[in-house]
């Protein structure tokens, strides 16, 4: 049975689809509908039934390149500077023009080409999502991994994650009996075991080969902290997130073999571990030409639309959610009870905000994320709420938990960086850093057309910047547009003047009344701690620059590879947009119609189900100011390794750290 595994995968990466074979065309999809669990191969056979088009593919990457022009990023990443002048050196545009010239297999082929490559800029801001493909079947492997050290002898190796058969059995069910029937005895007993080589070869090198692929964060830490297992506070719940190697968005890996050492034996073996395959939509569907429809057509939200015409209400709220990104990782699995804290949450608790108090009277303030299902009014409350409570507490040392936070509101980001520290130079009248936006043609015309044809200020360029402390706009005038020529990796490249700080946070509105925050600082700075496992992007990324640059606040980053220094953050914001937020600007401003043809630097109406974010404005650094902060340093005060003890259990991660970070030493005390 093992064998056969293996030997369906090596038809598979021949091009050679098994089941082709005993079915007529076009079966795949019909095949497998309605089913739940197929397996990878059948999966990507379904996928491959979407046939090739060439127009398609110019629509595709007409929507894509002319997208670009307002991405900030583009010229900054044909080369990073120091950290990332490794990690970041990729002509995305030439790549795209390289692909167009290209036939490929299937649709599917092509989307899997596109996406790669936009991945190898490693930007969490800039994403392209083909819903027809990315998350139908999210695919599996029973096996979730970890890092951890064997602190006295200074050894990581890589393990089974020692819950793998808890979380097996929440995620997988009575599937489970399939990967126990193929490996011949119950999935537990492989838990803990240490990883010798996987796919033959040293577990480092599937791990840094899944970092080059993997996108999203510019240093190579976090990428590669991205293939274990780690947990994360979701809105309801503790979330337990497989990590790269047991959870893929594509079904492009049929199985993978593991040499193991099991706990408490001196001996080696090797398995064949196959992927599985869960449908992951909520609603199924029934064929080839029903999976079209449902998965592959184009949404109303997929293209933008005319703001004073038709919807123009619902849309509002969209528009001024500032930096949101798409996760297209969408397996949350709440963590195992017995992992989870077990601290009451203090008042002020409030979904993927978390407070606790320590046995050492430590403070921890979670947060899952800068944005919530209740708005960001709500959030702020309940950031104020839980600070006081911990100030009557008389809390005075915190721990700030940031553990996978994708971001959210950017001012939530800045209000709580005024909490923490109260009004001081760096947060008076308003803290954030600057901002800059790409000017091109296009972005010209709109800014010149939004005068007349957007007079309620409701697209993208026509924010609150006139409300920015220090550098005042004046919206009505458009030379505030005008380009700074500039020189980016020998390209010629436009940015508007600087942006200043948008959000005005001395404020809160709790309970709809409006009071002056507090004007003393919670907390000192040499009392704070920022911990994560370095996976924290955008508003996230703005937050934990903010506090570690400018109030020199200690940074701890958990569970990385120890010869690689570990970033605290990656993809800080700045904002990004949408593609439909971008084509609502153009719709809206009128030079975009349906009747009349448009410029050729004017996206087309998107034809297939995809969405693409790209950065919109980038952010000026800390310690540089002339340069953006997104490529300068961002290494951790402090690496702290994961073991046995510690592992996917937040509590026992925070008691360490409090530990380490706040005990000072008595011999130390004596001195001061
Ligand atoms: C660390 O390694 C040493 C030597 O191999 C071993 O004796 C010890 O038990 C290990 N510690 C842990 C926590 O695994
Ligand atoms: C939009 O909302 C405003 C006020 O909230 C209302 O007066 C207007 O009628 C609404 N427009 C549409 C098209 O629903
Ligand atoms: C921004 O400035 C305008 C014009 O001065 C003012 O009406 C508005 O209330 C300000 N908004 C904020 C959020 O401060
Ligand atoms: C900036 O560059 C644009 C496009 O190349 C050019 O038209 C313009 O004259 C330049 N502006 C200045 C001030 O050099």
């Amino acid at each position: 049975m093992l064998n056969l595994v293996s030997l369906l995968a090596v038809f598979i990466a021949s091009g050679v689809y098994a089941d082709q074979v005993l079915l007529p065309p076009k079966q795949q999809c019909n095949k497998i509908a309605g089913k739940h669990w197929v397996s990878p191969q059948e999966a990507r056979a379904c996928m491959s039934e979407m046939t090739f088009n060439k127009k398609t593919q110019a629509n595709v990457l007409d929507v894509i390149t002319r997208t670009m022009a307002f991405h900030a990023s583009t010229n900054y990443q044909l080369q990073a500077p120091k950290p990332y002048d490794e990690d970041v050196h990729w002509d995305l545009l030439s790549d795209l023009e390289e692909i167009r010239t290209r036939d490929y297999a299937s649709d599917f082929d092509f989307h899997l080409e596109v996406q790669k490559s936009m991945k190898r800029v490693n930007d969490g801001h800039l994403m392209y999502a083909n819903w027809c493909y990315d998350g139908v079947y999210i695919t599996y492997n029973p096996f979730p991994l970890v890092l951890l050290t064997n602190t006295t002898e200074q050894i990581q190796n890589v393990y089974i994650s020692p819950i793998a058969h808890d979380i097996s059995s929440s995620v997988f069910g009575s599937e489970v009996a399939f990967w126990e029937d193929l490996l011949g005895e119950p999935l537990e007993r492989f838990s803990g075991a240490r990883v010798v080589l996987i796919n033959g070869e040293d577990p480092f090198s599937a791990v840094n080969a899944n970092a080059k692929l993997t996108g999203r964060f510019q240093g190579l830490s976090s990428r590669q902290n991205a293939f274990f297992s780690s947990s994360t506070r979701g809105t309801t719940d503790w979330h337990y997130v497989l990590g790269d190697f047991a959870e893929l968005v594509h079904p492009v890996v049929d199985s993978i073999s593991l040499t193991i050492q099991r706990v408490g034996s001196i001996s080696e073996e090797t398995i064949t571990v196959p992927y599985r395959s869960k449908f992951n939509r909520q609603e199924h569907f029934t064929g080839l030409s029903d999976y079209q429809k449902k998965f592959c057509t184009p949404t109303k939200d997929t293209n933008g639309h005319h703001l004073y015409q038709l919807w123009s209400n619902d849309t509002q709220e969209a528009l001024h959610s500032s930096i949101h990104t798409a996760d297209m990782k969408p397996t949350s699995v709440v963590l195992p009870q017995t992992l989870q804290p077990n601290l009451p949450p203090l008042r002020g608790s409030n979904g993927a905000i978390q407070l606790h108090v320590l046995e050492d009277n430590t403070g921890i303030l979670v947060i899952g994320s800068f944005e919530g299902e209740k708005g960001e009014e709500e959030i702020k409350c309940s950031l104020l709420e839980g600070l006081q409570t911990m100030h009557a507490m008389g809390v005075e040392k915190l721990i700030i938990d940031l553990t996978n936070n994708a971001g959210g509101y950017v001012c939530v980001a800045q209000f709580l960086h005024r909490l923490l520290m109260g009004e001081i130079d760096d947060t008076h009248p308003q803290p954030g850093l600057d901002t800059t936006m790409r000017v091109t043609p296009v972005a010209q015309r709109i800014v010149k057309n939004m005068l007349l044809r957007d007079p309620q200020e409701l697209t993208i360029y026509n924010r609150e910047w006139y409300n920015a402390t220090n550098y005042p706009i004046d919206l009505q005038d458009e030379d505030w547009f005008r380009p700074i020529n500039t020189t980016i990796n020998g390209r010629h490249d436009s940015f508007s003047q600087r942006l200043g700080k948008e959000c005005d946070v001395s404020f809160s509105s709790c309970g709809g009344r409006r009071k002056r925050l507090p004007t003393d600082p919670f907390f000192k700075s040499e009392n704070l701690v920022l911990l994560s496992n370095g996976r924290c992007g955008s508003s996230c990324a703005l937050f934990s620059v903010l506090l570690a640059k400018k109030q020199g606040v200690t940074t701890v980053v958990t569970g990385g590879i120890s010869d690689v220094p570990q970033q605290y953050c990656g993809y800080i914001g700045g904002e990004s947009v949408r593609f439909s937020d971008i084509d609502t600007a153009l719709i809206t401003t009128g030079l975009k119609t349906r009747t009349t043809p448009y410029q050729s630097d004017v996206p087309p109406p998107l034809e297939v189900n995809a969405a693409m974010t790209v950065t919109w404005r980038l952010a000026y650094g800390v310690h540089d100011p002339s340069q953006p902060e997104e490529w300068q340093d961002h290494t951790a005060t402090i690496d702290f390794p994961l073991t046995a003890d510690t592992v996917n259990k937040p509590q026992a991660v925070w008691e360490a750290v409090s530990l380490q970070v706040f005990s000072t030493p008595p011999a130390l005390q004596v001195q001061v």
